[in-house]
């Protein structure tokens, strides 16, 4: 372990979005950071933010057993785990193929399975570490055009807890935190389904997000980063198999 580090942290879908101020944010709180991602975070690198990137599939567990096999070797510790790569599409059900279906549970689902069952051993073994999965506020309420996503966002968080309680006893906590209409990537992709699916233009869906968002504004991917920085951190040492909204209101 690097000597300046508060610990060895590891974040899926890290190069953009939500993943990427979550990046930043470990960066910040003095965590050394490798990323896992299909995309390289160049940015993050160039900036200092992220010392190791990792080309993973995280539907793939030979992919995955080869990133936390040369974290491991790398750092011999992993103290952090973010789950946070995350995929979605828009459709209504009568006409979702069973492709988009599992499209979105590979990814959103058994990628926080198949990333949490390779970390664990080494977690376990030190008795100590932290696992944070982005989830969503689909994942606690229901989403038209998003039941596969809502789907696979609630596996995430029954998953979460029942981890949770399967691992407390080797002082490893496990929560989830679950993010709104947060502007990223994603969302720009968003606006145009919805708005096709809706008869409605991306601009008009946009402000849509902000009406249903009782605090008035677009959600940043920071504001979820910083929630996860709580809860990585040590005023949230005695919490665990939580699913925190930060969505502004928006899930209520
Ligand atoms: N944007 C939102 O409004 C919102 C709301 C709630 C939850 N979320 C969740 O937050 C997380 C991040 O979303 P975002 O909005 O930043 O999305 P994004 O598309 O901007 O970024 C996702 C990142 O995940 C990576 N990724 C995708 N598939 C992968 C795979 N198979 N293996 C490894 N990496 C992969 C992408 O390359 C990308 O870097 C996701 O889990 C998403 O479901 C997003």
């Amino acid at each position: 372990m690097a000597d300046n580090s508060r610990g060895i942290a590891m974040v899926t879908g890290g190069s953009r979005g939500i993943g990427e101020a979550i990046s930043r944010r470990l960066h910040h709180d003095g965590y050394t950071v490798t990323v896992l991602d299909l995309a390289a975070p160049e940015q993050l690198m160039t900036d200092g933010v992220v010392e190791r990137f990792i080309q993973t599939d995280v539907t793939s567990a030979d992919s995955i057993k080869t990133a936390v096999e040369q974290v491991l070797s790398a750092y011999g510790v992993i103290d952090v785990l973010c789950n946070n790569a995350g995929v979605s599409t828009m459709q209504r059900v009568v006409d979702m193929t069973e492709d988009e279906w599992d499209f979105n549970f590979d990814v959103n689902a058994k990628g926080v399975f198949l990333m949490t069952r390779a970390v664990l051993p080494s977690m376990i073994r030190q008795n100590r570490g932290i696992i944070v999965n982005t989830a969503s506020m689909a994942g606690v309420k229901g989403v038209p055009l998003l039941a596969h996503y809502a789907a696979s966002k609630w596996a995430v968080i029954g998953f979460t807890k029942s981890v949770a309680l399967e691992v407390a006893q080797y002082g490893i906590r496990v929560n989830a935190v679950c993010p709104g209409f947060v502007q990223t990537s994603m969302q720009e992709r968003e606006l145009g389904w919805e708005g096709q699916l809706r008869g409605m233009t991306p601009s008009e869906v946009f402000q849509d997000y902000i009406r249903l968002t009782p605090m008035q504004r677009i959600e940043e991917p920071e504001d979820v980063a910083k929630v996860v920085g709580f809860l990585v951190g040590e005023d949230a040492a005695f919490i665990t198999g939580e699913a925190i909204n930060v969505t502004g209101g928006a899930n209520l």
